[in-house]
C-alpha cells in the first residue's frame, strides 16, 4: 500500500533522514526499533540526496516505511519532501515562508534545526524543523563537505499524534553507540530501555505573575518524571509592577490589575518555593540574570520609586541594598518573605555556568560584543548552549532556545501573530539535549 493511502493511521512516528549512497548507522536504527517496539510507533525514513543524485538508498532500509514524497502525518503536520542535499548547511533556508500556511512540517536533513513561524494572532505557531540522520557522515573532502560534517547529527524526531489536529514532537540526539534518550527513557540498540533522570531541566521563561496554569502544571509533571539534578530558570520575575515600558500608560495600567512590587515579589517567592518542593532533595535551582529582573534594577537606578507612592517604601530599601552591591531581586524576595533555600542560586550576568559544555547562564537577550542576542550569533560565539528570552523554541546547530511558561497571548502582543511556545529543554546524563514542548495539558 502506498504511504499516501495510510495517512494519519499511526499514532507515533520516529523519523530520521537517510542519505542515498551512505552507510546506515545500525546502532541508531536498532535503538529506533527499540523505541518503536516499546511505544507501538512506526519508524519512518526520509531519503535525502548526498554526493550523487543517482545513488541508491541502502537495501537495509527496505524494512522501514520510506517517506519519499510529501506526506501528511495528520491535518496539522506533514513531512515535506524538499530535496535538501545532505551538505546544505542551513536546511531551513528559504522554507520559512512555506511555514505561513496552515501546516507545520518536517524536512529530512542530517542537521537538526527548529523554528516557529507566527501564523495567526489566535492559533499556535507553525513549527518547521529538520530531522538529523540515521546514515553515517558521507561528505566530500572540501570546504562545504567539512563544514557539513561538523553539523552532522545522528538523531531524528519523534512525533506523537493525539488526534487529527493535535501533535507533540521532540528531537532526539544519539550517543556513539546509537542509543538515545527521549523524555525519561533511554533506548538502547540491544532492545533494552532504562528510566533515566536528566542532568538538567532548562525551564522556559517563567514570568511568574503571568504564568499559564497549564504550562506550569506541565512543567511540574516534567520535574516529577525527569527528576533533574539541576534546574535553570529564566525571567522568573515578570516585573509588571516596575515595567518601564508600561509605566506611563495610564489608561492601560488602570484597565488591568497591575500588581504592587511587594505582592509581585511575595507571589514569586511562593512560586520558587513551590517549584523547589516539587524537586528531588538534591536538585539545585539556578536563576539566570534576565532582562525582566533588570526592570527592577532600572526602576531603582532611575529613582522612579520616589514618585511611585505605593511602592516607594520598598523601593527606598532596595535602592540602598543595590548601592551596597546586592542583587535587588534576591534582596527584594528576602525582604518580603525571608531567605530562600540555599539550593536556589542567583547567577550574575558574567557567570559561566555549563553542563556538558552547554552554556546555561546566558538569558539570550544579549549577544556577542553587546549585540542583540540571536541564535546565529550564539552559534558562532559560545557554540553550545540553552537560552531563553525570545519565548519561541528553536534549535540552531548546538544552540537550543526554550519558550515561555507565560500566557501565549498577553495584551501587549494582541493583534499580531505570535510565535511564542510553551517549551522546556533538558540535558540527559549522557550530555544529550532535547526540547520538551507542552501543548495545552500534554507534557510528554
Ligand atoms: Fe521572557
Ligand atoms: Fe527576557
Amino acid at each position: 500500500m502506498a504511504l499516501d493511502e495510510i495517512v494519519a493511521k499511526e499514532r507515533i512516528w520516529i523519523l530520521s533522514a537517510a542519505e542515498v549512497g551512505a552507510k546506515p548507522n545500525y546502532g541508531q536504527l536498532s535503538a529506533m526499533e527499540t523505541y518503536a517496539r516499546k511505544n507501538n510507533a512506526t519508524v519512518g525514513i526520509i531519503p535525502i540526496v548526498g554526493q550523487h543524485w543517482d545513488a541508491k538508498l541502502h537495501d537495509d532500509f527496505i524494512k522501514y516505511d520510506i517517506i519519499a514524497s510529501n506526506y501528511k502525518l495528520n491535518k496539522s503536520i506533514y513531512v515535506r519532501h524538499q530535496n535538501i542535499r545532505s551538505q546544505q548547511i542551513n536546511p531551513l533556508t528559504g522554507l520559512r515562508s512555506l511555514g505561513q500556511t496552515t501546516h507545520s512540517f518536517i524536512v529530512g536533513s542530517p542537521k537538526q534545526q527548529l523554528e516557529h513561524v507566527p501564523n495567526s494572532p489566535k492559533k499556535y505557531p507553525k513549527a518547521i524543523m529538520s530531522t538529523g540522520a540515521c546514515t553515517l557522515p558521507n561528505y566530500m573532502n572540501n570546504r562545504i563537505g567539512l563544514i557539513a560534517q561538523d553539523y552532522h547529527t545522528q538523531g531524528g524526531i519523534i512525533v506523537k499524534l493525539f488526534d487529527d489536529d493535535t501533535f507533540i514532537f521532540r528531537h532526539f540526539v544519539c550517543s556513539k553507540d546509537g542509543s538515545f534518550q527521549d523524555y525519561d527513557t533511554s533506548y538502547k540498540p540491544d532492545g533494552k530501555t532504562t528510566k533515566e533522570r536528566v542532568d538538567t531541566l532548562v525551564v522556559a521563561d517563567l514570568h511568574y505573575n503571568m504564568v499559564s496554569s497549564d504550562a506550569l502544571a506541565g512543567t511540574i509533571k516534567q520535574i516529577h518524571d525527569l527528576k533533574p539534578k539541576h534546574i535553570v530558570l529564566h525571567d522568573v520575575f515578570d516585573g509588571a509592577s516596575v515595567n518601564h515600558h508600561e509605566r506611563h500608560k495610564v489608561v492601560s495600567r488602570s484597565k488591568c490589575d497591575v500588581p504592587l512590587l511587594h505582592s509581585e515579589l511575595v507571589e514569586l517567592h511562593f512560586g520558587l518555593n513551590q517549584l523547589l518542593q516539587e524537586c528531588p532533595k538534591d536538585t539545585k535551582i539556578y536563576i539566570v540574570k534576565s532582562n525582566h529582573d533588570e526592570f527592577l534594577d532600572r526602576y531603582l537606578e532611575d529613582g522612579e520609586f520616589v514618585k511611585d507612592y505605593p511602592n516607594a517604601k520598598l523601593g527606598f530599601e532596595l535602592a540602598q541594598y543595590m548601592s551596597q552591591g546586592y542583587c535587588p531581586l534576591q534582596k527584594g524576595l528576602e525582604l518580603v518573605r525571608g531567605k530562600l533555600d540555599k539550593r536556589i542560586k542567583f547567577l550574575e550576568r558574567d557567570d559561566d555556568f555549563r553542563r556538558f559544555g552547554y552554556v546555561l547562564s546566558m538569558h539570550g537577550d544579549k549577544g556577542p560584543r553587546g549585540t542583540r542576542g540571536n541564535m546565529i550569533g550564539f552559534g558562532y560565539s559560545v557554540g553550545k548552549g540553552f537560552v531563553g528570552h525570545d519565548h519561541s523554541a528553536a534549535i540552531f546547530r548546538d544552540m537550543y532556545r526554550v519558550g515561555t511558561l507565560s500566557d501565549l497571548n498577553p495584551s501587549y502582543t494582541k493583534g499580531s501573530p505570535s510565535n511564542w511556545t510553551h517549551t522546556n529543554g533538558s540535558i540527559s546524563n549522557q550530555g544529550k539535549p532535547q526540547l520538551l514542548p507542552i501543548i495545552g495539558t500534554r507534557y510528554s
